[in-house]
């Protein structure tokens, strides 16, 4: 049987990171735990009217993954189809959180289309750490807007980030 995880195996996380969260350093800490690299691919997509550039979502999760010292995660960004990345960067794993049970239609449609696109890829789940599953960076920006505190969700600087950006 054909080995799962090959080694030297290279896995793409993508998101909009809008912002970055402890759930989403969470799932990459982990992956990079079982893959030999993962790459953080931050999608530059304007229809979700991103609140930080492309420029900046990028830059917080380089300072994070700067101050957790590990050598084989890299930061990258990425527009238009996740499958052509991927095949740019000669990776064939894309990770994926599932945090609650309402994902799973969205992820099964998604993981579904990507491997029609591309038949060598395989979407791997791994499950949102529990103290996460309830967050998402648009409850993380509501919460930031409305004055709330967002502490132990994000890290200090994205919350600061937040403040300065969404309380003016
Ligand atoms: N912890 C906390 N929050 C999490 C999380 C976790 N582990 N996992 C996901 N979330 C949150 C995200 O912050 C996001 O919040 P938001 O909607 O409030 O911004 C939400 O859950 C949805 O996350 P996700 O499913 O990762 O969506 P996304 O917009 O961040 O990323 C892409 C979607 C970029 C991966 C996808 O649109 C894509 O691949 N685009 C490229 C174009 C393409 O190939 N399209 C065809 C695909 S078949």
């Amino acid at each position: 049987m054909e080995k799962i995880i090959k080694k030297h195996q290279i896995a793409v996380y993508p998101g909009t990171f809008d912002p970055v969260t402890y759930g989403h350093i969470d799932i990459i800490n982990r992956a990079a735990n079982i893959f030999e690299g993962v790459i953080v691919a931050v999608a530059n997509n304007p229809d979700k009217n991103p609140v930080f550039t492309i420029e900046k979502r990028v830059g917080f999760l380089k300072q994070i993954i700067k101050d957790s010292n590990r050598n084989n995660i890299k930061i990258d960004f990425f527009k238009g189809l996740l499958v052509d990345y991927l095949e740019m960067k000669k990776a064939n794993i894309i990770i994926r959180g599932l945090r609650v049970f309402t994902d799973f239609d969205y992820e099964f449609a998604y993981s579904s289309m990507n491997k029609k696109l591309s038949n060598e890829i395989e979407t791997v789940f791994l499950m949102t750490n529990e103290k996460y599953s309830f967050i998402s960076s648009s409850l993380i920006k509501e919460v930031a807007k409305l004055g709330g505190s967002v502490k132990g969700y994000v890290p200090e600087i994205v919350a600061k980030a937040l403040i300065q950006k969404l309380q003016d």
